[in-house]
């Protein structure tokens, strides 16, 4: 989940590797830091922390050398701090990693034995040892690269630099992604396309088990044998701009705002709206010939595809299975032969996720990806990429992907609907209108701000919040739990309503409020009753609801929030905004780091 950037350029690189490391700071932000070459020396600038820091340090010491390698952290091992920031050194190695070295307490063990001192707790070093003990072997440091990656057992993306080498970079890749970009007597290597945007979009992607010799003028990429391989250049697309957070204090407010737009630029990706229905797919499989469908993945895109289950199995009539990725990808789960799998993915590049991808593959299902990443290793693994348009998301706590995931997972139920014959002419006309409304409900929504921003002060003095939900309201709690958790770091949980009498309502006093989402849908009724056991034990309400919800929901709450009334199809994608709003403020009034909470990060890309 870390972010890794190397240059071999023909001015100073260390301002270039900054800026790159501000498109990747997404992926993780304990600590940063830079090493370039200077007079056949290795020199490095490490901080813990923000990136900002390592640029104030820079400024004051700054670096020059024209090629470096750069680092932004998500500790996995070892504290975040200066000396468990990257780059790493050893004898003239630098390295700077992304993932996890399995098998690094091994390899430990057997360099101290030779006599090699760590510096730092990381799972890294190991690795910058490894090379260098080649090196003192007498072996050139390409091969040095080579032997020492035979050794590695888990997930890395590596950039590998030499102080006996002004002209070379080696990178790696087995699991996180590495791409390779291409500048005029210059090359880069980065996490990703959007952070070699400014310098490039020619780019390579190494696949799995590929390392590459990186110089100015050339590049060859290797497979693990060491055999030359020939990949694909590639122009990336819609990385090529800087996102800022225009007039908006956080990009998570600025991407909550975005939806209205986004969502609509998704659903006319796959909605013909003059004709009211759904646009023909490039599917490898007919939903006619399918007779379960598997879904997988993480966190918030795991509860867009809950949301998909109740409408596919609704609206299709195709029973879908879903596990969050982690669980998906070891429980051995027998799948149909007339099956399809689809994982959704914000980053596409979320390790869980595509390892239950490639368990789907070895199962010989076609595989579809429903990513806001196109370029990604998950949408590349894939038989088909179904693209979310949400445009770069930069907060972690994701909004706008969310809300794009499910138009996609919407569109597609009508179209699996349509196939299928579960639904007339008429009923995909009228589930394609409804969604056509969507954007213009969205907007309604986030003008509700002032109020939402009210409930939202007096929820930032509590420690724990129940959020309930029946049907797709039970996935939204979950996704309102996990929002107002991520971001605000107060307790929260989400339950299917039906389910808190047993065992959840134990919890109900005056000190925990009940967010209750709940348009006026078919059962409605069912969630009243639950609202009222709640209020019977002196629990404070939140309802989230419509003008007739609020009109009929009997129970005194503390605060009811009336959206508009909106047709049920469409209701989890308009009632998602005010549980993010709910979040956001929540946590702008408790002061905490709204775009990058501790401890997380945007990809995640180790399990
Ligand atoms: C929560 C959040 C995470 C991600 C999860 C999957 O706000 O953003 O739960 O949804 O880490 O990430 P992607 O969608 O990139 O696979």
């Amino acid at each position: 989940m870390c972010g890794i950037v190397g240059i071999v350029g023909q001015t100073p690189v260390a301002p270039l590797i900054v800026d790159a490391l501000k498109r990747l700071e997404y992926r993780g932000y304990d600590s940063a830091g830079v090493a370039t070459i200077e007079n056949g020396e290795l020199a490095r600038r490490r901080a813990e922390g923000k990136l900002v820091n390592l640029e104030r340090r820079l400024k004051n010491e700054p670096l020059d050398g024209m090629i470096g390698i750069g680092h932004t952290r998500w500790a996995t091992h070892g504290v975040p701090n200066e000396t468990n920031a990257h780059p790493h050194f050893s004898n003239g190695v630098a390295i700077v990693h992304n993932g996890i070295i399995e098998n690094f307490a091994e390899l430990r063990q057997e360099l101290k034995g030779d006599g090699y001192e760590f510096t730092s707790q990381t799972d890294t070093e190991v690795v910058a040892h490894l090379i260098a003990r080649e090196l003192a072997r007498g072996v050139k440091p390409v091969e040095a690269a080579h032997v020492a990656l035979k050794r590695l057992n888990g997930a890395f993306a590596l950039a590998i630099m030499f102080a006996s080498d002004d002209n070379l970079i080696v990178g790696a890749r087995n699991g996180p992604p590495l791409a390779i970009g291409h500048g005029e007597g210059e090359m880069f290597l980065g996490s990703d396309a959007i952070a070699l945007a400014p310098f490039t979009n020619s780019v390579t992607y190494l696949e799995d088990g590929d390392w590459a010799v990186v110089r100015r003028d050339e590049f060859q990429v290797y497979d693990i044998d060491g055999k030359p391989v020939e990949r694909q250049r590639r122009q990336s697309v819609g990385s090529s701009y800087l996102v800022d957070k225009g007039n908006h204090r956080h990009f998570m407010e600025k991407e909550i705002h975005e939806q209205p737009e986004v969502i609509s630029h998704t659903l006319a990706h796959y909605l013909d709206f003059t004709q009211g229905t759904s646009k023909p797919l490039d599917l490898p499989f007919n939903f006619a010939d399918i007779d379960r469908l598997a879904f997988s993945a993480c966190g918030t895109a795991y509860l867009a595809g809950l949301v998909g289950k109740y409408w596919f199995e609704r609206h299709a009539r195709l029973p879908v299975d879903i596990d969050v990725a982690s669980e998906f990808r070891y429980r051995e789960m027998p799948i149909s032969k007339k099956s399809a799998a689809f994982f959704v993915s914000q980053s596409g590049e979320t390790a869980d996720t595509l390892a239950s991808l490639r368990y789907c593959r070895k199962e010989g299902v076609p595989i579809g990806a429903i990513v806001n990443v196109r370029e990604s290793t998950i949408a590349r693994e894939s038989d088909v990429t179904l693209p979310t348009l949400a445009g770069p998301e930069i907060g972690v706590a994701s909004t706008k992907a969310f809300t794009c995931q499910l138009s996609v997972l919407a569109a597609l139920t009508i179209r699996a609907a349509s196939q299928r014959g579960t639904i007339t002419a008429d009923e995909e006309q009228a589930l394609v209108r409804s969604l056509s409304e969507t954007p213009r409900y969205a907007a309604q929504v986030l003008k509700l701000d002032k109020q939402i921003e009210k409930v939202a002060r007096d929820l930032s003095h509590y420690k724990h919040v129940l959020y309930l939900g029946r049907d797709t309201s039970f996935p939204l709690a979950m996704e309102g739990a996990l929002k107002l958790k991520e971001i605000s770091y107060i307790h929260a949980e989400g339950y299917a309503a039906g389910e808190l009498k047993h065992g959840p309502i134990a919890l109900i006093d005056e000190n925990m409020p009940v967010i209750v989402i709940a348009p006026h849908d078919r059962i409605f009724e069912k969630t009243v009753s639950n609202m009222q056991e709640v209020a019977a034990r002196g629990g404070k309400i939140i309802l989230i609801t419509d003008r007739k919800g609020a009109a009929q929901a009997t129970v005194d709450t503390m605060e009811t929030i009336i959206l508009p009334d909106v047709p049920e199809f469409i209701a989890p994608i308009i009632y998602a905004l005010p549980i993010q709003m709910l979040a956001y403020f929540t946590a702008v009034f408790m002061g905490t780091d709204v775009d990058q909470p501790r401890n997380l990060a945007k990809s995640v890309t180790v399990e």
